[in-house]
């Protein structure tokens, strides 16, 4: 067996030794005789999975009592319809911060269920950089403030949140567990999981309680119902049961690494020898303002488009696959996570410097 290094954006590379310890359990979980894809979503056994991986991800991020967790399918995707239909529920708008293409898919999803408000957009610069905060469009009336903390496709990454009265909703998609946060500044923080978390199936909410009264029961499908789904430990319907045991699996793996912090100052050094490998080039270049580069999706592209290709068949070759960016934007990309080992990012490194000395 030869593993490589993957830099895929999603379904991400998953810890190795998460891996292995699925693989060892995955006949015969805890002497239960079967596998845990084979078990009831209500079985005594199933159950203390999904406690465990509560358990687990409430002291990684410090999530207060007032947060219900609830796990829905469907992908963020379908969250993006999900949230404007349980929250703006009595409102007459939601607002949304424009800074990239999931940001923009988010809002136009939004825009079926209630009036959008473009608090603000980076759409005329590219989305290369984020709106300044103090000249937001606001309407201090809304359901709430979508945001995109984490552009996965453009690598564009900002850490503060925009003073406001509004609940904070937002897409931690792609940086969930990679940096520390404060979550009782957001009032629902919704992951896809399979970047940073586990296998796709599986959203990740952590939602405020009291927003859980929003949800209007009567006209929602009842499996999309935030205040049903937390009334229900997220078992209206069958859950990914087994997305959510490898999610356990990589809380597990996370405590085992130190937890957030030290997956942070990680992910500060992985990031740090991407952006200087390429800063200090005049042969390969990103886009992103300084202050909002992603420390998780590296997109670059070389001064010779040309080249392209070629460099996407040598580093498949040499083990790092992966790295062609998203489809819409082309170029190249490198996507971080926490499962990405900081030998792994300096494999990249040295990669790039031959490769510029081959070419260049
Ligand atoms: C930030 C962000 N939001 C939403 C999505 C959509 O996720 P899904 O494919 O699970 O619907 C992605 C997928 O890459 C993403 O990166």
């Amino acid at each position: 067996m030869s593993r490589v290094y993957n830099f895929c954006s999603g379904p991400a590379a998953l810890p190795e030794a998460v891996l292995a310890k699925a693989q060892a359990e995955l006949l015969d979980w805890h002497g239960t005789g079967v596998s845990v894809m084979e078990m009831s979503h209500r079985s005594d056994e199933f159950m203390s999975i999904l406690a465990s991986a509560k358990t687990r991800l409430s002291k990684l991020l410090n999530i207060s009592d007032d947060y219900e967790i609830v796990f829905t399918q469907g992908g963020a995707s379908a969250s993006f319809a999900q949230i404007p239909a349980n929250l703006t529920n009595g409102f007459a708008s939601a607002c949304y911060l424009d800074t990239g293409a999931w940001s923009s898919k988010a809002l136009k999803e939004a825009q079926k269920y209630t009036r959008v408000v473009v608090a603000g957009s980076s759409k005329d610069v590219n989305y290369t950089t984020v709106p300044d905060f103090s000249s937001l469009n606001l309407d201090e009336k809304a359901a709430y403030l979508h945001l995109t903390p984490n552009e996965t496709i453009g690598g564009l990454e900002f850490a503060d949140l925009p003073e406001t009265n509004l609940p904070i909703v937002a897409d931690l998609s792609s940086t969930i567990l990679s940096r520390q946060i404060d979550v009782s500044k957001y009032g629902l923080i919704y992951a896809g999981a399979q970047k940073n978390v586990g296998p796709a199936g599986v959203v990740i909410n952590i939602i405020r309680k009291d927003l859980l009264a929003r949800s209007n029961n009567d006209a929602l499908p009842s499996i999309w119902s935030f205040e049903n789904l937390a009334k229900n430990d997220s078992m209206i319907n069958t859950p990914p049961t087994f997305a959510i045991y490898l999610a356990d699996l990589v809380f597990e793996w996370l405590e085992a690494q130190g937890g957030v912090p030290a997956m942070e100052k990680l992910n500060i050094e992985k990031a740090d020898l991407l952006y200087g490998a390429i800063d200090n080039s005049g042969f390969y270049s990103n886009p992103i303002d300084v202050r909002y580069r992603s420390r998780m999706n590296v997109p670059f592209v070389l001064a010779d488009e040309s080249l392209e290709k070629t460099f996407l068949t040598e580093s498949e070759e040499a083990g790092l696959r992966t790295l062609a960016g998203h489809r819409s934007v082309g170029g190249m990309r490198a996507s971080i996570y926490n499962a990405m080992p900081l030998a792994g990012v300096q494999a990249l490194v040295d990669f790039m410097h031959a490769f510029e000395k081959r070419y260049g």
